[in-house]
């Protein structure tokens, strides 16, 4: 893999935000890009576009031969936006599909791959080389800017995570609605164990990372102390 981070010296620092899912990374990472006039890059995206074109070419999440040669004719791009990314898959707007269920279920499958990683990796670090970006995902901080100028690990308690999604898919469609705050807060522990527990760049924070809890915090509060990190970092 290649270190692009090691050669070139870039010009502005790069946030790293990573956590668990539901933590509220990228209500953080879009006020601080706009706080501090950085680019905001939603990482998890990435990983749901291509899931998406797996699911579109019927292959199966556990196949990463196929996943990787999948990945080598496919072009994801990200535009930061004042909140969040629009996300291009081949050049079509799919920003709303990937955060169905089916794709969000599919991503968190297709991430436990290592090679499908590097390729990602390789990605996020040439969307990144100049800095600039507050990024955002579950291995910012160790993988993919492990000197990055300032880490955060947001987290907070599943049922707290849970009780937000449910909140926050309450204006959603009926299916939407349907679904239980319990079913909600199950999905994300099985994701969260996902995650943490994959051989390959488990979610876990950075030795060097400042650990955010948000439980118990309303949203000012968090969005206060993250600030106050970035400028006791870089001023
Ligand atoms: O942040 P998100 O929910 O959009 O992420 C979707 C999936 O992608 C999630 O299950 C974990 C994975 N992911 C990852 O493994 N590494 C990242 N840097 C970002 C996301």
């Amino acid at each position: 893999m290649s270190t692009a981070t090691s050669v070139v010296k870039r010009e502005r620092p790069v946030i790293a935000i990573d956590g668990p899912a539901g933590a509220g990374k990228s209500t953080m990472a879009a006020h601080l890009a706009r706080r501090f006039g950085f680019l905001n890059l939603e990482t998890g995206a990435m990983y749901r576009a291509l899931a998406l074109k797996a699911i579109e070419n019927d292959l199966g999440f556990e196949d990463e031969a196929a996943l990787l040669e999948l990945a080598a004719t496919t072009k994801i791009a990200l535009r930061p936006q004042m909140e969040g990314n629009i996300v291009l898959l081949d050049g079509v707007d799919v920003s709303r599909r990937v955060r169905d269920k089916d794709v969000t279920s599919a991503a968190s499958q297709v991430s436990i791959h290592p090679k499908l990683r590097e390729w990602m990796v390789e990605q996020q670090r040439k969307l990144g080389v100049a800095g600039g970006v507050v990024m955002e995902g579950r291995d910012i901080g160790t993988v993919v800017f492990p000197d990055a100028e300032v880490k955060i690990f947001l987290d907070a308690a599943p049922e707290v995570r849970g009780n937000r999604r449910y909140r926050q898919a309450m204006p959603g469609d009926a299916a939407e609605r349907k679904v239980t705050e319990a079913a909600i807060i199950e999905d994300l522990k099985e994701r969260d164990a996902r995650d943490r527990n994959r051989q390959d760049s488990p979610l876990r924070p950075a030795e060097d990372a400042v650990i955010l809890d948000s439980t118990g915090l309303t949203l000012d509060e968090v969005l206060a102390k993250a600030e106050a990190i970035v400028h006791s970092h870089i001023g």
